[in-house]
């Protein structure tokens, strides 16, 4: 008797996790047609990006196993345009170790001698994590395009005995005729270079200590050098991620300076902290490489550790920011990190254009209904406005529990900002918020804002001010321009609709 109450109460248990699990439902209204998301399970850091025989191929942070952060391996899809994505199978699984973040090289001239010297080879340099206890860089190499890889048996490649030291990002220095990897220590704010000409030994170079922001850890360095814009001249920049108790809700900086293929030099003060983008979510970018003409551009990861665990989506979490160049533009508030799309795709005709509108108060054009449940960019060029506040509002006016997102610029604090207090789904607390970032002085109020179902990215002033965004609406939305407290001159507004 006993023992069929157990068995009944059993049952019991386990149909009821059952159609729990069964009750989850999918969430594809908030999944982005242009910017990546696995198809299922969760995502975090783009890994190893780099282009190779026509393909650009992102291998990312990825749990084949679930919906949440854990067995960590690299997942890989790969595309010809930077939109349309193919997921491949998972790239380097785990073993005893997560395999943690990190980078790809194109070893050309098979300076590492592993692999078959006759094929195109490979080299994945990443983290290797012994989960609480050590963190070292570890090798594999791959010689049919990062379909499948070897670990090589003589890992690790370079190791300190530190519990956290980790993600790997490796350029080729030209002018000192050796690679150059950038790795940090997280909780001592330190970016280390070390040198090698076979990608296998690794020696000391240099450190970066403590400069910007150290209120958080550090986390996915990479070093880049950049063009200046409308000059001859190129710049050296170090970009690294950080996480943790937010002071101002970003996690990106950047440094502009110097490197002579041994010491990276911050041309700006030591406490000077400049942001890469001023949303939550953008996160770990770190650019391409091999890539035609040397064009830098990157992607980011598109969620933010203070909740990712909590994004309403199913059956995947996380997804990518879409792909920007870099480059540095003069402003009269010195270099800024200028980031443009690519694809451009506001270098095409738009699907609706007007010139010279005079707004006041908040108006649908009739031109604009067709946004609905598309993927879009909106760009407004503005004059000097005597509004308070003016831009885009995403909405839907139901009677009850309205819901609002709202991107635009304020005048009275000369910031740019997205709030979305009211934007539909709040995953966990302090979601509701509005992320704002300052006018660049003497730049055009210009702006660019892509919305791609959950995803916004706003790219103003030519993409010297970056805001990138998730929000999760549960109605239809309509597209209103607004100018609340005055008058605004939009000199052009353009939208292309994405298909
Ligand atoms: C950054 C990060 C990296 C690490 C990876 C683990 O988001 O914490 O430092 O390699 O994620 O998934």
């Amino acid at each position: 008797m006993k023992i069929k109450s157990t068995l009944f109460i059993l049952t019991l248990i386990a149909f009821n996790t059952f159609s729990q699990k069964r009750t989850i439902q999918s969430t594809e209204q908030w999944r982005p047609a242009i910017h990546f998301s696995p198809k299922k399970n969760w995502t975090n850091d783009p890994n190893g990006l780099i282009y190779i025989n026509g393909n650009y191929h992102l291998f990312y942070q990825y749990n084949p196993q679930g919906n949440e952060w854990g067995n960590m391996s690299w997942g890989h899809a790969k595309s010809r345009d930077l939109l349309h994505w193919e997921e491949l199978p998972v790239a380097i699984p785990h073993g005893k170790e997560y395999i943690f973040s990190g980078c790809v090289v194109y070893d050309k001239d098979h300076v590492s001698g592993l692999g078959d010297p006759n094929k195109p080879l490979l080299i994945a340099i990443y983290t290797a994590d012994y989960p609480n206890t050590l963190q070292e860089q570890h090798l594999a190499y791959s010689n049919d395009e990062g379909l499948t890889w070897t670990k090589y048996d003589k890992n690790p490649v370079l190791s300190i005995n530190l519990k956290d030291f980790r993600d790997p990002n490796i350029i080729w220095h030209a002018p000192s005729k050796q690679y150059v990897m950038t790795v940090v220590k997280p909780w001592e704010y330190t970016a280390q270079f070390y040198g090698s000409k076979d990608l296998i030994h690794w020696s000391l170079l240099s450190e970066f200590v403590q400069q910007g922001d150290i209120d958080m850890i550090w986390e996915c360095p990479s070093l880049l050098e950049l063009p200046v814009e409308n000059s001859k001249e190129t710049k050296w920049v170090l970009a690294l991620s950080s996480q943790g108790p937010y002071k101002k809700a970003v996690g990106m900086q950047y440094f502009v300076g110097n490197f002579d293929g041994k010491t990276f030099t911050n041309e700006a003060p030591k406490e000077q902290v400049n942001y890469v983008d001023y949303g939550r979510d953008f996160y770990a970018a770190i650019p391409f490489y091999n890539t035609v003409n040397k064009e830098v551009f990157w992607l980011g990861w598109m969620l933010s550790w203070s909740y990712g665990k909590e994004q309403p989506t199913f059956p995947w979490k996380g997804q990518m920011s879409l792909a920007r160049t870099l480059s540095l533009k003069r402003t009269a508030q010195g270099l800024k990190l200028k980031q443009v799309l690519k694809p451009d795709l506001t270098s095409s005709k738009p699907s609706f254009e007007a010139k010279n509108l005079v707004l006041k108060g908040s108006k649908t054009l009739s031109g604009m209904k067709f946004l609905q449940d598309k993927t879009y960019i909106i760009e407004l060029r503005v004059d000097a406005s005597n509004a308070k506040q003016w831009g885009i509002e995403l909405g839907n006016e139901a009677k009850e529990n309205p819901e609002l997102t709202r991107i635009g610029f304020d005048e009275k604090s000369q910031e740019w900002f997205i709030d979305r207090r009211l934007s539909g789904v709040v995953p966990a607390p302090g979601f509701d918020m509005i992320q704002s970032a300052p006018l660049i002085k003497g730049e055009d109020k210009v702006l660019q804002l892509v919305v791609d179902h959950s995803t916004l990215e706003l790219l103003a002033q030519d993409g010297t001010v970056a805001i990138s965004s998730l929000r999760f609406p549960t109605k239809k939305e309509s597209v209103r321009l607004v100018s609340l407290g005055g008058e605004l001159r939009i000199k052009e507004l353009r939208i292309w609709e994405i298909k």
